[in-house]
């Protein structure tokens, strides 16, 4: 029988993580279908029992409910416990288990472009679930300081006092982190600022980067957000969230069907579909 595998979100209209989970399906010859199904805060907790009682085999998780669901799960992953959200949820045998790939996916493309981050200084915008993740992962990755700046700076505190693996770093409100944006070598943007339907805006500005900076967005859709548009006419490098976003989905994939899904096709359709 077809297995069932899926994303819950508000909004998912704009999600290719369809189209990429299908073709991998089809690729490697699983009778599996992936659906998007938008799921409101509200109606977070029936969504999940529902998915239960369908016995959906897996699914990924989307803003906002990436930490929210934690309560409704049976287990979690030390990948989703140490990041405190799940973007990933694996059917074993009638329990749910919560995982997070986002971190793991988000290192790996930013090291195809940055190299090693050790003794890098960075700055994190935002303190949500993505953005915890990425922080996680990050203060394992031998950084020298890791600051976080938030709209809500209590949010960013949070973060730092987790202090995982003793990284050192501040939280910081958006305009304090514009005023000594030059101690940065990497700028990563996680926030949904940016993001289609409300594409055109930046979380900051980066008058006072440095020449050899790196800005990221975890955003894919537009490929080029306000904020990598910024840092191009600066002449900085950049590096957007399709990788990102193809890295997550293929761990995903790989928990649920240990397959290794075919990650080129699957970066090709998202670049195909963005245009
Ligand atoms: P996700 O799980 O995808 O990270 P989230 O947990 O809802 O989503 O977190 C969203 C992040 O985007 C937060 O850092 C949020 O800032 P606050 O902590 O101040 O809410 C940030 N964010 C969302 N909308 C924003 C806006 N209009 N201006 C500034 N930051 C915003």
């Amino acid at each position: 029988m077809e297995k069932l595998y899926g994303l819950i979100g508000w909004p998912v209209s704009h999600s290719m993580s369809p189209a990429i989970h299908n073709h991998a399906f089809s690729e490697l010859n699983i009778s599996g279908h992936y659906h998007a199904f938008p799921v409101s805060p509200q109606g977070l907790e029936k969504a999940v029992a529902g998915l239960r009682a369908l016995g959906i085999s897996g699914f990924n998780v989307t803003i906002p409910h990436k930490v929210a669901i934690l309560p409704y799960l049976d287990e979690l992953d030390l990948s989703a416990e140490l990041a405190g959200a799940v973007n990933t949820v694996k059917n074993s045998g009638g329990r749910l288990i919560g995982y997070n790939t986002d971190g793991q996916g988000y290192l790996q493309s930013l090291k195809e472009k940055a190299g090693e981050l050790q003794g890098k200084n960075i700055l994190l915008i935002g303190a949500g679930g993505a953005a915890r993740a990425i922080f996680y992962t990050l203060s394992h990755a031998g950084c020298r300081s890791i600051d976080v700046c938030n709209r809500t700076i209590e949010k960013a505190a949070e973060l730092i006092q987790l202090n995982p693996a003793g990284t050192f770093g501040r939280p910081l409100a958006i305009q304090e982190a514009e005023d000594i944006l030059s101690k940065y070598d990497v700028i990563i943007q996680t926030t949904s600022i940016g993001m289609k339907p409300h594409a055109g805006k930046s979380p900051i500005r980066l008058y006072n980067a440095k020449k050899t900076c790196i800005v990221s967005d975890i955003i894919y859709n537009p490929i080029t957000t306000e904020l990598l548009k910024q840092a191009e006419e600066k002449g900085l490098k950049t590096v957007n969230g399709v990788g990102m976003f193809v890295n997550q989905a293929a761990l995903s994939f790989e928990i649920w069907t240990d397959r290794i899904p075919d990650k080129k096709g699957m970066e090709r359709i998202v670049l195909d579909n963005l245009g």
